[in-house]
């Protein structure tokens, strides 16, 4: 079963997203465990003291190495991690892919960076991989967390009612996917496309990988030629 802790200041930013619809009954059956970890339990800092002022001046706190080296060092002397994973805006980009291979691991760290930053010793030292959500900055690294989460969860065999239904999410084959359509097959005068009435799964299979192609060209061009490197 694969178990993710998380590392973080802000514990209940967490709390919600990991407790409704998938990643609950993910959780519920036994397929994956999430836990939460406060740092501040791990400070030996008076008043849980976790952050300071930067050395050569500046704005901003940082996120100071002692309580992180031993929130880590407990943590891992417990579990072994694969990846212990930093979320920072100038990590490695999120993608699809990056989520299938996570999703093969057995135990995972994510820490949540705050403020500035973290020490940077904790990154030369204790950090295997840096991940960004994107190019913006949030305030911190708990919202990166519940989606990696949730990217991560969903391709877990099992976590979806229809186990193939994750093979057909956007990006899955570097394409977006095929617009979708559900009852009534008229409404206002707008028609459902003939072909997904006609009960042909050859048909309607090739209908949506042409659909996919031209939604893909149209909104995301760039995809097509990642396309094109990775087959
Ligand atoms: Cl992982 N953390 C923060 N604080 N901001 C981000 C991010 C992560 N990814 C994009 N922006």
């Amino acid at each position: 079963m694969l178990q993710i802790d998380i590392l973080t200041v802000l514990p209940e930013l967490l709390e919600s997203p990991f407790s409704h619809s998938i990643l609950k009954r993910a959780q519920e059956k036994g397929l994956v465990s999430l836990r939460v970890h406060q740092l501040r339990d791990y400070t030996p800092y008076k008043h849980g003291q976790v952050d300071d002022y930067q050395f050569g001046g500046g704005a901003g706190m940082v996120m100071m190495a002692e309580p992180l080296a031993l929130a880590i060092e407990a943590l891992h002397g417990q579990y072994h991690f694969q990846e212990i994973i930093l979320l920072t805006p100038d990590g490695e980009p999120f993608h699809q892919k990056m989520a299938n291979r996570l999703s093969l691991a057995d135990k995972l760290l994510l820490i949540c960076g705050h403020y500035k930053g973290i020490d940077d010793r904790i990154r030369q030292h204790f950090i295997s991989k840096e991940v960004s959500i994107g190019d913006y900055v949030l305030s911190g690294g708990e919202l990166p967390a519940a989606l990696m989460v949730d990217a991560i969860v969903r391709l877990i065999p099992g976590v979806l009612n229809d186990e193939t239904s994750a093979l057909s999410d956007s990006f899955q084959d570097n394409l977006l996917a095929p617009p979708v359509y559900t009852r009534p097959a008229e409404f206002r005068g707008w028609k459902v496309p003939d072909i997904l009435l006609s009960g042909d799964p050859r048909k309607i299979e090739l209908w949506r990988h042409e659909e996919a192609l031209k939604r893909t060209g149209e909104k995301r061009p760039d995809l097509l030629n990642n396309l094109l490197l990775d087959s």
